[in-house]
């Protein structure tokens, strides 16, 4: 319960400081997002549960383990969940994804859905909610509600920062939802943006500042 995996992997901590700098061009940010999202897959996939099968090598049969368990959904949030997308599903290429329209209304900070769409089977599976930036968590906490009304039962959250403001009131309100984070920041200011953070990752992913 209230599991936080920060990852402090090298590579991960290095990229995140390049994507931290104020003069990271947005195709600079985005293929770092892209990366780091590969290297956060392999972290979130790391217990994820194997089976040995029969195959044949050119020289012999052998029991050879390949994953099994529940097949996984790649859920982003939108719009900076796309940013993970494309690394996560070079590395689980058969991984479906769901789609989850949520902005935060500028005044009163709160998550407003616009859009849902999840693969049929998506209760069966294992759900990865991915949102970059868990600041107020408002939008993730949303995401995860609607994930559970569809049945969902196994999720995981993975974000590249979380302000520990964000952490406490996702794990309120999904306390056995585990979260994998690069890094825990200090705090959010009064217009919900993590300090010191990168920003706001949409605009600078999209180039839309
Ligand atoms: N969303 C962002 O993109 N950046 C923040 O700092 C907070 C929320």
């Amino acid at each position: 319960m209230r599991e936080v995996h920060v990852v402090r992997h090298p590579l991960v901590q290095h990229k995140l400081t390049l994507m931290r700098q104020a003069e990271r061009t947005t195709k600079g940010f985005r293929q770092l997002l892209n990366e780091v999202g590969m290297l956060l897959c392999y972290e979130v996939t790391r217990d994820l549960p194997l089976a040995d099968v029969e195959i044949e090598t050119p020289i012999t049969t052998m029991q050879s383990p390949m994953v099994a368990g529940k097949k996984l959904v790649f859920a982003p949030i939108l719009r900076a969940g796309l940013g993970f997308v494309d690394g996560m599903l070079d590395l689980v290429p058969s991984a479906r994804v769901a789609h989850i329209g949520l902005y935060r209304d500028p005044k009163t900070l709160q998550a407003v859905e616009y859009y849902f769409k999840a693969p049929p089977d998506v209760a069966e599976r294992l759900v990865i909610v991915l949102d970059p930036m868990l600041a107020t968590a408002n939008s993730a906490v949303a995401a995860v509600d609607r994930l559970k009304e569809r049945g969902c039962k196994e999720l995981r959250l993975v974000c590249l920062l979380a302000a520990p403001e964000g952490i406490e009131r996702f794990h309120g309100a999904h306390p056995e939802v585990p979260i994998w984070t690069a890094a825990v920041d200090s705090h959010l200011n009064e217009h919900g943006y993590i300090v010191p953070g990168l920003g706001d990752a949409g605009d600078r992913m999209f180039g839309t500042r």
